[in-house]
């Protein structure tokens, strides 16, 4: 176990690596614990429940809604939850983001401890703060910044995870070497997805280095006007994709980085030898690299994007593999842009 404090703009939030989930009832009061979980989880790992508080949410993005946090809040009122009770989200990303959200606004904020049990989770989704849900066909599109107090970090969770969720997360810690470090994106291209599912080490160092990254680019930038725009790569486009055609995130995202790369190429001197890296890398870890689309169609959904500010839209593009820039880009440009890159 390992433990790190940060400091973000207006909460400590405390790391706890390779921790136990049983150690909650030991850092706090058991009695103010509420889990927020989905059945899956709650199914797969149902005596480590045992004795808390859980509500039980049904499992996928497409509840990921607003209906679902309003019930979480009446749970709450239900259990007569009050400002002393501390949130605890145990789950993939659906699951933190929706806890997190409830935790922000239920009473106007209480306690909050996240438990990540997916990979995508675990290097991305519980760390920084952002939360929320989805608005019809439309991601992210209401929540709010609100750190947790704790994020716990048990392995063990993983021993459950199906096969294409590891693949989805390795979608997240690509896009982290692709943004922010060539020699990690290095390293990622001399292992594969086994050497991380089979060697807990390996894997544990994989998580933390995600975090860091992630946490680093946050820290700089907590409230989204600058630098933490770059973890956006890939997802203008992914979050269209998703939507239409209900692929799984990572895919989504995969795509999308391949698609910003080729924009890239075009007008910010991208190499296409570091395209085909890229692309030998995904498909290392079973990430598509290829799928047919209706352009229009995405099209209608990206204009909607909340990264559009009047007739530009702020796009992610890369520099080199390990550096990622921030470039508007006029809105027809764009069209043509997708027309020609998709
Ligand atoms: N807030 C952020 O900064 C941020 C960043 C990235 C992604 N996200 C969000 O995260 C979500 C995607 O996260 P996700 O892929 O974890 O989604 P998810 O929560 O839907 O989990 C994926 C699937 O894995 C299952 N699962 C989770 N943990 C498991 C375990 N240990 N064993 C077996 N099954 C398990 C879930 O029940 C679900 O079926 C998206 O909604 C995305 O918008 C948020
Ligand atoms: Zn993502």
């Amino acid at each position: 176990m390992r433990k790190e404090i940060m400091a973000f703009s207006n909460k400590l939030v405390e790391y706890i690596f390779d921790g136990n989930f049983s150690q909650l009832a030991a850092i706090f009061q058991s009695d103010k614990l509420v889990i927020v979980t989905d059945e899956n989880v709650f199914k797969l790992h149902s005596s480590k429940f045992e004795g808390f508080t859980t509500i039980q949410l049904p499992a996928g993005e497409e509840f990921k809604q607003q209906r679902t946090v309003d019930d979480i809040i009446s749970k709450l009122l239900e259990l007569e939850a009050d400002k002393q009770t501390i949130l605890v989200g145990v789950g993939g990303g659906v699951i933190t983001d929706m806890t997190g959200y409830a935790a922000s606004i239920y009473k106007r904020g209480i306690k909050l401890v996240q438990v990540p049990t997916s990979v995508l989770a675990m290097v991305d989704a519980s760390v920084g703060g952002k939360n929320g849900v989805d608005v019809g066909p439309y991601k992210n599109m209401v929540g709010t910044v609100y750190q947790p107090d704790l994020l716990l970090f048990d392995y063990s969770f993983l021993d459950t995870l199906p096969e294409e969720e590891w693949v989805n997360g390795f979608a997240e810690i690509i896009k982290h070497a692709c943004i922010k470090d060539a020699d990690f994106f290095d390293f990622l291209s001399s292992k594969n997805l086994d050497d991380f599912r089979k060697d807990k080490t390996l894997l544990a160092a994989l998580i933390e280095k995600n975090v860091a990254i992630k946490t680093t680019v946050v820290l700089k930038d907590e409230f989204e006007t600058g630098d933490r725009k770059l973890l956006n790569f890939g997802h203008t486009i992914g979050h269209a994709i998703e939507n239409i055609y209900q692929l799984p995130h990572g895919h989504a995202v995969s795509i999308g980085m391949l698609a910003a790369c080729r924009i890239s190429e075009e007008i910010n001197n991208f190499s296409s030898i570091e395209k085909e890296k890229l692309a030998n890398l995904l498909q290392r870890y079973h990430l598509p690299v290829e799928f047919s689309f209706d352009k229009e169609n995405i099209w209608k959904i990206l204009v909607m994007d909340k990264k559009r500010s009047n007739d530009s839209m702020s796009f992610i593009l890369l520099d080199t593999i390990g550096k990622a820039v921030i470039k508007p880009i006029p809105l027809v440009q764009l069209k043509d842009l997708i027309n020609q890159c998709l």
